[in-house]
Parts: C-alpha cells; sequence; structure tokens
C-alpha cells in the first residue's frame, strides 16, 4: 500500500522535511519510488519522530535504496555497516566534506539517525553542490570542467579543532588514516540519475591535477566558498527520532561542533555508489 508523502520544501536550493512515512517495516515499492525522487529533487530529506527506528530499520530502510557499502573502509565502530559518528580527537565532522570520496566508488546515499544528542548545539548543515555548480560564473565553469582532483583521507587534520573531542571516543585519527586510499575524481562529475553536473570537492580533496599546492588551495577556497554560501544550505536541528537522508553525489555537510563536551552520537548507513563520470564520459 502506498503511503501519501508529504514533502515540505526548507530552502530555495536543498532541503526538504518528509512526513507521511514511517521508517522500517515494509516500505512499498511505490513510497520507496516517492522518497528517492524527492531525495533526487531537494538533495536531503527529513524525517521527524522515527523514534522506533533501530540500526536493523535504518539498515532495512537503506538498503531499499541500494546495496550497502562498509561502514567506513577504515573506521570499525563494532559493526561492518553501521558507523557511530562521534565527536572526538581530530574527527570531528567540522569541515565541509563529502563521504569517503577518497575511494573510487563514493557512497552515493547516507542514511543518519540520530541516537545521543546533545542539551543544546549539534546542529548539520548541508550544501547544493549541483546548485553550486550551476550558479558559477560560465568562466569558472569552463576552468573546472576538466579538472580533476586528487582525494585522500590523509588530508590536514592539524586544520581541525580538537576541543570537541570526547573522553569515550569510539575510534581516533589513527584509526582513520590505519589504510591511506589516494584517488582522482572530475571536480565537475555528471550525476548518475540526474545528469545533473555536480562539484566533487570537500576537505579531502589535497590539491588539483596540474596545479601548484598555493594555486590548488587559493581555487578549492573559492569553490568551497561558493559550495558554502549561505544560500546554498540548510540547516537542520536534531530531535531524538529523527533521521536524516541525504544523497552524496549531490552534497556537501558539516556537523556543526558547537556542544562543549556533551556526548553526541550518531549512527551512520551508506549506500554504494560509483565511479564518478566526468563530462568527457
Ligand atoms: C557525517 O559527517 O556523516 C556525520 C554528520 C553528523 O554527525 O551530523
Amino acid at each position: 500500500r502506498a503511503t501519501a508523502l508529504d514533502v515540505r520544501q526548507l530552502g530555495g536550493r536543498i532541503g526538504a522535511e518528509v512526513t507521511g512515512v514511517r521508517l522500517g517495516g515494509a516500505l512499498s515499492a511505490e513510497t520507496v519510488a516517492q522518497v528517492r525522487a524527492a531525495l533526487l529533487t531537494h538533495k536531503v530529506l527529513f524525517f521527524r519522530d522515527q523514534d522506533h527506528v533501530d540500526d536493523e530499520d535504518q539498515i532495512g530502510f537503506a538498503e531499499r535504496f541500494g546495496p550497502l557499502t562498509t561502514a567506513h573502509p577504515t573506521v570499525n565502530t563494532g559493526s561492518a555497516r553501521v558507523l557511530r559518528v562521534t565527536a572526538n580527537k581530530g574527527m570531528a565532522a567540522n569541515a565541509w566534506h563529502t563521504d569517503v570520496t577518497f575511494v573510487d566508488r563514493v557512497p552515493a546515499l547516507s542514511v543518519l539517525r540520530a541516537v545521543t544528542l546533545p542539551p543544546y548545539g549539534g546542529t548539520t548543515v548541508w550544501a547544493n553542490t549541483v546548485t553550486a555548480y550551476d550558479a558559477l560564473p560560465a568562466p569558472l565553469q569552463a576552468l573546472v570542467d576538466g579538472l580533476w582532483a586528487v582525494h585522500t583521507n590523509s588530508y590536514d587534520y592539524a586544520q581541525q579543532d580538537e576541543e570537541h573531542d570526547q573522553p569515550d571516543a569510539n575510534y581516533s585519527r589513527d584509526d582513520f588514516v590505519s589504510q591511506l586510499f589516494e584517488t582522482q575524481h572530475p571536480v565537475v562529475r555528471v550525476h548518475p540519475e540526474t545528469g545533473e553536473r555536480s562539484l566533487v570537492l570537500g576537505h579531502f580533496v589535497s590539491r588539483f591535477l596540474g596545479l601548484n599546492s598555493s594555486e590548488s588551495t587559493a581555487l578549492f577556497q573559492l569553490l568551497q566558498n561558493r559550495v558554502t554560501k549561505l544560500e546554498n544550505t540548510v540547516r537542520w536541528s536534531w530531535r531524538p527520532g529523527d533521521v536524516a537522508m541525504w544523497d552524496n553525489r549531490a552534497t556537501q555537510h558539516y556537523a556543526v561542533a558547537d556542544f562543549d563536551h556533551h556526548p553526541r552520537e550518531m549512527r551512520r548507513i551508506t549506500v554504494a555508489g560509483d565511479v564518478p563520470v566526468s563530462l568527457d564520459g
């Protein structure tokens, strides 16, 4: 039986809240198709009041959108499919990124569930990397259209703020770089489902091919400023039982680390994706 989904757009460029769906259990193929369509349009979806959802429900929901990937290529937080996201040593997600771009096959979708929330702060912000590309002036589009970037999990951790480390951290920077990954992706990818052009950037980028490090830094900053312009973002204030789902091929996100030393734990499930395809195919 199909559920009547209500999709309420949250901003001009990205984000929608979905009501009328209970995650977990048997969702009809039609409901899944409606959620997928809303996701492709709005890039990140939010579902309130899903307190009943546990890890298995979250896995079951994510699997309706494609085969899952390992929770994380290097970090094991106790489950092959569920990543426990906490703020800990050099690992707080308070840097703009697209999940796991340092591997060849960048995950397609992520589903994130709030498990433990701080009494204040701890919001997450998403940016639309399709509208960021579309809004670039033509000369900048021409510059990035044929450009490639190197992505690695060994990025500059010294840039990160460690003041929010949690004493019960379940993984560390050493775990994160226990195996080094480096790959190259086109800066502009063609989205495999929508055909849209999207910028593939975020903090795993170490440099652009053919540019020296200072040129790479300057261009990276210019492009990231476009992606993260506030009008291009949506910010979510988590409540217990909230679930978010985003298209990792069309977004970056940033977990705001403004909750002092209070615990915050989220659980993330990741759906497998493709090798990003450049405009040249
Ligand atoms: C993530 O970067 O996937 C986690 C975001 C969050 O903890 O809000």
